[in-house]
């Protein structure tokens, strides 16, 4: 069984050919550049891009795994949630590949990718928890198993990875703005600055990040950043996003073992789990709570195709639908 896979649901154009084995016979990809001068996506420039590069992309896979069109059983793509225009391009693409090659197309939903994929390169252990830090998401997920998958947490306003691109933008460092940051707090003080943690308080398992960007805003306007402030900045607004998280995870931890359910595995995914100094002090409180921490492969991290191929190979029985409409707002 091998897998066409393509992700084009925000700002990076990818494909990737799997078989069920799991290996990978070509993954590429191509992160959009032309986002950078605007210091964030523009839908409309990122749709154009991928039409650009997808054909590009596409013959290039195919010639370095030496795998012909024809030797492919599924196609595969996003197919939300994410940029409608982008969203549109990527599954018109695999679906006209599928019917050029009568073979079935199977919709895929990026969130769901993100969970699946620390399962590529570990034995998860169930009952788990999964942290889904995007640019364009941050919930936590309860999993019974791989299919039962139910969402207990979220962020009611920005998004974590969202987050760290606008605060990136408020110190003008550059787009994205997550790996900056954790650069220039490496330089930084964090206890510098006491930002808001909002909601961390409550007895619920939401979140919220939009004040912190309003607060980043008002140290920017009052102590014109020199290169001291802004490390200074970076590392507080670091550990102030790691208290958060971790002061959601304890609650989640607890209002669950109050209805028995003992977690003994956590996996932090999407591009946010770049971020070493998050995922190390996430490893070192589940290690007093006897959890065990797993993260997907440094690949399939940020936005690519290689975890919507294993998305595929992972389903029970694949719901071939060459008529699925891409949804901005998908849902699992
Ligand atoms: O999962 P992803 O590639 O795309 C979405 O599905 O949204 O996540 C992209 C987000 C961006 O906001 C980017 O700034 C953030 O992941 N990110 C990071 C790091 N690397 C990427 N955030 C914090 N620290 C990082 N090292
Ligand atoms: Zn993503």
């Amino acid at each position: 069984m091998l897998v066409f896979a393509i992700e084009t649901s925000c700002d990076e154009t990818s494909v990737c050919i799997m078989d069920k084995n799991r290996h990978i016979y070509s993954h590429i990809v191509h992160s959009q550049e032309i986002h950078k001068k605007h210091g964030g996506v523009v839908p409309e420039l990122a749709a154009r891009e991928h039409l650009n590069v997808l054909q590009e992309i596409t013959e290039k896979a195919f010639s370095e795994s030496n795998i012909s069109l024809r030797d492919i059983n599924t196609f595969a793509a996003t197919c939300g949630p994410g940029l409608i225009g982008p969203l549109l391009i990527g599954s018109t693409y695999a679906k006209s590949l599928a019917i050029g090659n009568n073979k079935p197309f199977i919709p895929i939903n990026h969130i769901e990718a993100h969970i699946l994929s620390p399962t590529y390169n570990n034995k998860i252990t169930y009952p788990h928890l999964s942290f889904l830090l995007t640019g364009g998401h941050t919930q936590i997920y309860l999993l019974e198993n791989k299919e039962d998958i139910s969402l207990i947490g979220e962020t009611v306003d920005d998004a974590l990875g969202e987050t760290f691109d606008k605060v990136a933008k408020l110190l003008k460092l550059k787009y994205p703005g997550g790996p900056q940051i954790e650069l220039s707090a490496k330089l930084g003080n964090e206890l510098a600055y006491k930002l808001p943690m909002p909601m961390l308080n409550q007895e619920n398992l939401n979140m919220s990040f939009s004040g912190l960007k309003t607060a980043v805003s008002i140290l920017v306007k009052k102590n014109k950043p020199n290169n001291k402030i802004i490390c200074d900045i970076c590392a507080s607004f670091q550990l102030c996003i790691t208290n958060i998280l971790i002061g959601k995870l304890t609650k989640a931890l607890n209002l669950l073992n109050d209805k028995s359910i003992n977690i003994s595995s956590l996996s932090v995914v999407g591009g946010v789990s770049n971020n070493k100094y998050i995922t190390n002090k996430i490893r070192t409180f589940l290690r007093n709570e006897n959890i065990d921490l797993y993260l997907p492969h440094k690949e399939m991290m940020s936005d690519n195709a290689a975890m919507i191929a294993w998305s595929c190979l992972n389903k029970k029985k694949l719901n071939e639908d060459i008529f699925f409409k891409p949804n901005p707002r998908l849902k699992i």
